[in-house]
């Protein structure tokens, strides 16, 4: 669609951005809703973030998604913060509210929407989950989990120390048992969710090998990880019948918020936009 002199302008701020399938994603939308805007990918350097932030809101932009490594950055500028950052301590989603930078993560809605759609809204209530991980997207994941009602969540980290200053961090902010501990100790006892949240199984890297005979009856596995989209370990969880349930359909719903804050409208998350983002995946 043609811009015109009023055209809605966001982007993506991160540092490199060329792999970033979020112009894409947005750029889809934009296109169905027909919507006089555009969403642009934006490569600045760390010690460049906050000038030319300043210079784009400056210029009209109307906010930004926040990418690596500017997370953290952006949750220290920003002076009001939505609860997800809060809880997650670092900030996807810029927007500038009567003169005040705001901070908002939306990782944790796009876990939780997920699980939501696959797993369905009560499927863990009440339940214990494991969290395979310690870092940025163990934060937003302990969040959602929080969120959709589980009793206990269990992390699990190559580094134990990593796990147990998360669980430290959570400590009487949210609702379920949490507790921490190495690989060596894990167990599938009782656990009706696994959520994988390490780097392990991107592209061509092997993933976790911890045993998955012992889970709950009809438990399901999520991989954070969607590049490839059936990594080793949702492989192995479908063909030890579990449910698998893959990192795209968050990296999509999470970008549903965003999207609403930059240009008013509230996209959906389709089967056409999936094999939108599945054909970049695939053609790189
Ligand atoms: N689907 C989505 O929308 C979405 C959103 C955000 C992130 N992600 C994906 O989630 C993954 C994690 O991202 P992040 O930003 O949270 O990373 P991060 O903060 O750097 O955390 C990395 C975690 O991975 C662990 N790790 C790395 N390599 C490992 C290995 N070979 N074996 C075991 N553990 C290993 C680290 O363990 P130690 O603590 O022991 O070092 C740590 O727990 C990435 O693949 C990212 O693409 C997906």
């Amino acid at each position: 669609m043609t811009l015109s002199g009023s055209a809605k302008l966001a982007g993506v701020i991160g540092w490199p951005i060329s792999q970033s399938l979020s112009p894409r994603l947005h750029g889809f939308w934009l296109a169905e809703h027909g919507i006089d805007g555009a969403y642009l990918p934006l490569a600045i350097r760390p010690e460049d973030f906050s000038t030319s932030l300043d210079g784009l809101f400056r210029a009209g932009f109307t906010g930004f998604n926040v990418t690596v490594p500017h997370k953290e950055a952006a949750f220290a500028l920003a002076a009001r913060h939505d609860k997800a950052a809060r809880l997650i301590g670092a900030v996807n989603l810029l927007l500038m509210k009567d003169g005040v930078l705001e901070g908002r993560n939306t990782d944790a809605y796009g876990l939780a929407a997920t699980l939501t759609q696959e797993l369905g809204p009560d499927f863990l209530k009440g339940k214990t989950a494991a969290i395979w991980g310690a870092g940025g997207t163990t934060r937003a994941a302990i969040t959602a989990l929080a969120g959709l009602g589980v009793a206990e969540i269990r992390l699990f980290n190559r580094t134990p120390e990593k796990a147990t200053a998360l669980a430290r961090a959570f400590s009487g902010k949210i609702a379920p048992k949490l507790t921490a501990a190495g690989y060596d100790a894990w167990s599938g006892k009782d656990v009706s969710l696994i959520v994988h949240t390490t780097s392990a199984g991107m592209k061509e890297t092997p993933s976790l090998d911890l045993p998955l005979g012992d889970l709950a009856e009809g438990a399901a596995v999520f991989d954070a990880v969607y590049n490839p989209l059936e990594t080793g370990l949702l492989r192995r969880a479908r063909t030890e019948g579990l449910k698998p349930v893959d990192g795209l359909w968050m990296l999509l719903h999470q970008a549903v918020p965003s999207f609403e804050a930059f240009f008013g409208a509230t996209p959906k998350v389709t089967p056409a936009l999936r094999a939108h983002l599945l054909k970049a995946l695939t053609n790189g």
